[in-house]
């Protein structure tokens, strides 16, 4: 629905309908489609003429560069589908950004995305004041919701040479349970960053990393790449924390749980937000447990059968509650993300609330996963 709708819009402002290329970047310089943009790079580079001047696409990627972010935040997958809209040489920043605001704000009636306007955030590259004053041309942000933000974060290219320019990104504001105030540079698990508007205008040379590259020129015309995180918006129209629980992917992770007989459902939680207690199934012998983050750890709070995460920031070790209903042997093991078990205790437990605490030391920041078993009844909690 939210890709029929992106087309449809687009269509109606005379963009072409191009299908999703190949995930398998034909661009020799990329192994992947790392973005909607990448199909048509020859176009605005000038090596090819662009057979369109407007084009719209729903494009499947995979994210080489935020590759180390998947499973460290609720917003990054190995695999989404970005939604697109481009121009090549024909309109630029004033039409990319009415568009955007027409598009997320309109009432869904209306064919856009109904979003509430005050729930929105926006930022701009630090030297592009004349977005900023587009923005309060086309639309009614207030100022206080526009920030300034360096290269590392408004700046955009591919990660290889070719075209780049400075960038303004919109963000959807998840509210204060998601966690602290600020908008977007303060933090960006609360204010999710949705759609970004390239203003596709120089080229870059060799370099690393997303700032350190030279500019090299000017491209022949002024582009714009804009992409939309469908999983995201996905997310945000469907009243799920993290894109992992939206319909298309829960339906992999139900199967999953089918073929395994582990239940799991993953929630990430901001750090320094406080996370209430999720209510947890009962599992067959009514086995709830929670754990306690040390200071500096940010807490992941999933909800997986029989297992629940108290985060307590206050706390310098971290120590692993459960409860059971009847006095049973367990063993309890942590494992770090490469799978070194960090702890291994067999316990005794008595009815009702038990505790082990961690040795602080043994912890670093970092991911871990907790698993306890009576035998016969297994949980795995996964916390960094
Ligand atoms: N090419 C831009 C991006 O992928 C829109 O963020």
């Amino acid at each position: 629905e939210i890709k029929r709708r992106w087309l449809a819009f687009f269509e109606s402002k005379d963009h072409v309908v191009v299908p999703s290329a190949s995930l398998i970047s034909e661009d020799p310089s990329l192994l992947f489609t790392v973005a909607g943009m990448v199909p048509f790079i020859p176009y605005m580079t000038g090596l090819v003429p662009a057979p369109y001047g407007r084009a719209t696409s729903v494009q499947k990627c995979v994210r080489t560069l935020d590759i180390e972010e998947v499973g460290k935040t609720t917003r990054h997958g190995t695999f989404f589908q970005m939604n697109g809209n481009f121009s090549f040489g024909d309109y630029f920043k004033k039409e990319a950004i009415a568009y955007a605001w027409e598009f997320l704000t309109k009432s869904q009636d209306e064919g856009g995305l109904g979003l509430p306007k005050e729930r929105l955030w926006v930022t701009v590259f630090k030297d592009d004041d004349e977005s900023i004053s587009i923005w309060r041309e086309v639309s009614d942000i207030p100022l206080q919701r526009i920030q300034k933000r360096g290269m590392k974060d408004n700046y955009w290219s591919t990660g290889q040479p070719g075209p780049a320019g400075p960038c303004s990104e919109i963000y959807y504001d998840r509210g204060p349970e998601y966690g602290r105030d600020g908008g977007p540079i303060a933090d960006e698990e609360r204010y999710l960053e949705v759609w970004n508007l390239v203003f596709m205008q120089f080229e870059r040379g060799a370099g690393s990393g997303k700032s350190d590259f030279p500019i090299l020129g000017e491209l022949p015309a002024k582009n714009i790449d804009t992409g939309l995180g469908l999983e995201r918006m996905a997310a945000i129209l469907q009243g799920v924390d993290n894109i992992y629980e939206i319909d298309t992917t829960k339906i992999i992770l139900d199967r999953a749980v089918d073929l395994t007989g582990i239940k799991l459902y993953v929630r990430v939680k901001s750090s320094g937000g406080s996370c209430t207690a999720v209510d947890t199934s009962s599992g067959a012998n009514n086995l709830t447990a929670s754990i306690s983050c040390p200071t500096g750890i940010n807490e992941v709070d999933a909800n997986i059968s029989g297992l629940n995460v108290q985060p307590n920031p206050m706390t310098n070790g971290a120590v692993i509650n459960f409860n059971t209903a009847k006095a049973a042997m367990y063993t309890l093991r942590v494992t770090d993300i490469t799978g070194k078990e960090v702890l291994f205790k067999e316990i005794e437990a008595r009815t009702g609330e038990n505790k082990i605490a961690m040795e602080r030391n043994n912890l670093t920041a970092g991911i871990y996963f907790v698993q306890l078993n009576d035998g016969k009844f297994s949980v795995t909690k996964k916390f960094t």
